[in-house]
């Protein structure tokens, strides 16, 4: 437990001795929710797009929208490392490119650290951030901005060649400097190997129990996201249905006029009569 905001070396120091949490976050309310929950870390994921945005996939998310939502869990939970994704071709088109995207969440939105996606491609976008003075998570197996070339959503590094090619990248990211590493969507006993390989923590999400931390998509997590639910994620809650029964009560109750009733209405303690005249 902690109270004090989080710093990629105190993150660091988790590893192996206490499991790392880190929960998605888009806007001020839900922030605060979840800082006062004790997450280690907070995640202003390119989910955003398909979560709360109404996207079809990460890949149309822009980096203005991502600053503008990043602003808000800042200012919702002021305590919590604060990590902001940067969208597809934020980091790929050119190390200034790449520096200058990481530095608006930095600057304009007050994160901590960045996540971006990818394995050798994206080390040399890591090394000149991290040399510019800010923090790099990296991400890599199931990269969603790029699951095109990955052949859709599905578990990666399943074969010999595929594993081997996810240990080697995930060695080169550490090499270039990233402080923890997202694994996405690969089978545990890879996860573990590769967790044990490192000397920095890993953080799990469809990878199982021996990476050194978890994340989720808050959504899925409450469910409240009911498009689509990948077959890892676990509801903590199932809130759209108890949503959708609440707005109902409400449409209903307003139809016909129990809402709003005395308990919600401020008398008026006037005679109406002075009012017209
Ligand atoms: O965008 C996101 O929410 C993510 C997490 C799922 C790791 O990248």
């Amino acid at each position: 437990m902690h109270n004090m905001k989080l710093s990629a070396p105190a993150i660091i120091a988790k590893k192996g001795v206490e499991k790392i949490t880190m929960l998605t976050a888009y806007d001020a309310s839900f922030a605060r929710l979840l800082e006062s929950a004790q997450v280690d870390m907070l995640l202003v994921g390119d989910s955003l797009g398909m979560v709360v945005l109404g996207y079809d996939s990460t890949v149309p998310v822009t980096m203005d929208e991502m600053i503008h939502h990043a602003k808000a869990v800042r200012r919702g939970a002021p305590a919590t490392m604060l990590v902001g994704d940067m969208p597809f071709l934020s980091y790929q088109v050119s190390k200034q490119a790449a520096i200058a995207n990481a530095g608006r969440f930095f600057k304009e939105a007050g994160c901590d650290a960045v996540k971006l996606e990818g394995g050798r491609e994206v080390c040399e976008a890591v090394r000149a951030i991290v040399d510019a003075g800010m923090p790099v998570m990296g991400h890599i197996g199931l990269t969603p901005q790029t699951a095109g070339k990955l052949g859709g959503f599905k578990v990666q590094g399943k074969d010999v060649q595929s594993a081997r090619r996810l240990l080697k990248e995930a060695r080169a990211l550490e090499e270039a400097g990233v402080f923890s590493l997202v694994l996405e969507c690969i089978p545990v006993g890879l996860a573990k190997l590769i967790s044990e390989e490192l000397g920095i923590p890993t953080i799990g999400i469809g990878a199982g129990i021996c990476c050194d931390g978890q994340v989720l998509v808050t959504h899925d997590l409450l469910g409240l996201f009911e498009k689509f639910v990948p077959s890892f994620v676990k509801n903590y809650i199932n809130l759209a249905p108890e949503i959708k029964k609440a707005v109902s009560s409400f449409v209903t109750e307003v139809k016909d006029e129990t809402f709003p009733d005395e308990q919600h209405s401020f008398p008026l303690q006037i005679d109406p009569a002075d009012i017209i005249s």
